[in-house]
């Protein structure tokens, strides 16, 4: 099997997206456009990718990390041009070459599965993607000769009248057999309006080397959406996440409402799980079996098991064992770890803790820095105070203990085993196992009955 190797051009400026951003770092559902593109040649290609960066090539250089080589293109200076920069990278590599444009990020692993195939059937050196297109969008048109075989990609800037109405368009996405290509790039003509080198030239010298074309046409417009204004980026996004929807109902996810419901790619969610009007599930969240999320809720980078309910929550970077209740109303931050059966009811706040088995925390309070034991009970209003103005400090409570309604828990503190705190107790103080403490500070006033299964 032949060696397939890939190049995706995201030099360019875009200037048409008017954007400090670099244009192929701004995100779709969740990923820069560059991730999805990226990720569609390496499934397709048998060797690592090249990116060819050049505008904002730090950033973009930044972003790829180890996933895919970099070559810089400067001055920039067209897309055949970019090609050509990755050559003595390349050549002698691959037998075959996927080339296309990190801005269209609908095109999948499947349709440029489809084009490798189809050059691999090609006795000539390049096949192409082109769609039927009524809006034409500013796409390269593609000229037939009388015979039906591609003859020419003319681009719209410098298209006659009767060119421009052709409706066959060219997608941007090129499959090449190396040898011809290297040569070939350094053969296309300067462009004379912009004094640039098109990639779509090497159709036309590959027709007058007398050797066929072939084009694989597309039949979803829709997958060949390239992003050059904010309103294409929107377009592309409303798919991508209507395509995302889609694949998460036919795995068994109910989502009551998928026009408001926002997920992000890698986002997984296991059956029977029924997702609730607007609600975001973000970065690397996986979300369990049978759950209830939302309405109104986002999670981000949070684990979520199974049969957990959330409802009307903010959730960032948190863990939920399985059969937890969130909200209504409810905030996790960081480092939240609630584990099996925990319930935490509505205006509550947790940050950098775990709730053991069984713990409840009903309303308004805010838990920070704190290990709390199985089956305690925090009251209505309790605070963990851990933050004394310079320094964060952590509260340890222990099982079955009794936390009394606004208790402030002023760390560092550790609460023993079955103790009790009355309503309003400040406590600045460690208080033993099994004590009650009350009061303004809290004093330790009385020994509990030791608790059933000591
Ligand atoms: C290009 C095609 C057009 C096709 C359309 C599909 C050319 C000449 N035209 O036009 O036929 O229908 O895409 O979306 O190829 N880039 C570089 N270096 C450069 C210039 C561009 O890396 O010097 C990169 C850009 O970052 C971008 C891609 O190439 O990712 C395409 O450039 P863009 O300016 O968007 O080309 P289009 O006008 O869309
Ligand atoms: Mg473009």
């Amino acid at each position: 099997m032949a060696k397939v190797t890939s190049v995706l051009l995201a030099a360019g400026q875009g200037t048409r997206m008017k954007s400090d951003l670099p244009k192929v770092l701004h995100p779709l559902c969740g990923k820069p456009m560059l991730a999805h593109a990226l990720e569609a040649v390496r499934q397709a290609s048998t060797e690592p990718p090249v990116v060819i960066v050049g505008h904002g090539a730090g950033q973009v250089q930044a972003f790829v990390g180890g996933a895919a080589r970099c070559v810089l293109q400067e001055p920039q200076l067209g897309t055949g041009h970019a090609v050509m920069q990755a050559e003595s990278l390349l050549r002698g590599e691959a037998e075959v070459v996927i080339v296309s444009y990190a801005d269209m990020p609908l095109l999948g692993p499947d349709v440029f599965q489809r084009l490798v195939e189809t050059q691999r059937h090609n006795p000539g050196p390049v096949s192409l993607m082109t769609v039927m297109a009524d809006d034409p969008r500013g796409f390269g048109r593609i000229v037939r000769k009388a015979d039906g075989t591609v003859e020419a990609i003319v681009e719209e800037v410098v298209a006659t009248p009767e060119q421009a109405k052709i409706r066959e368009l060219n997608v941007g996405a090129y499959c090449f057999s190396a040898e011809w290509l290297w040569d070939a790039l350094h053969r296309i003509p300067q462009n004379p309006r912009k004094g640039e080198y098109y990639l779509t030239d090497t159709i036309a010298l590959a027709v007058a080397d007398g050797l066929p074309v072939q084009a694989l046409v597309i039949e979803n417009f829709v997958d060949a959406i390239g992003i050059n204004t904010r309103v294409h980026l929107a377009e592309a996004e409303a798919e991508m996440r209507r395509r995302i929807n889609r694949a998460h109902m036919l795995n068994g996810v109910t989502l009551i409402d998928p026009a408001s419901t926002y997920i992000e790619a890698g986002v997984t969610i296991g059956r029977d799980t029924v997702i609730w009007p607007n609600t975001y599930l973000q970065g690397a969240t996986s979300v369990g079996e049978g759950c209830k999320i939302g309405p109104n809720t986002i999670i981000r980078d949070c684990t979520v098991g199974d049969g957990c309910e959330v409802l009307a929550a903010v959730m960032e970077g948190a863990v939920l064992e399985n059969h937890v209740d969130v909200g209504p109303f409810a905030r996790l931050r960081k480092g939240a770890h609630l584990a099996d059966g925990v319930h935490m009811g509505n205006f509550g706040e947790v940050k950098n803790s775990y709730l053991a088995p069984g713990v409840k925390m009903g309303h308004f309070s805010y838990i920070g820095d704190a290990a709390i034991g199985e089956e305690t009970n925090i009251g209505a209003g309790t605070i963990t105070c851990n933050y004394d103005g310079v320094r964060k400090h952590k509260t340890v409570i222990g099982r079955e203990v009794f936390i009394g309604s606004d208790t402030m828990l002023v760390a560092p503190l550790t609460i023993g085993d079955g103790a009790h705190t009355g309503a309003g107790a400040v406590v600045t103080r460690d208080i033993p196992p099994d004590t009650l403490a009350v009061g303004v500070p809290a004093r330790a006033i009385k020994k509990l009955e030791k608790r059933d299964n000591d």
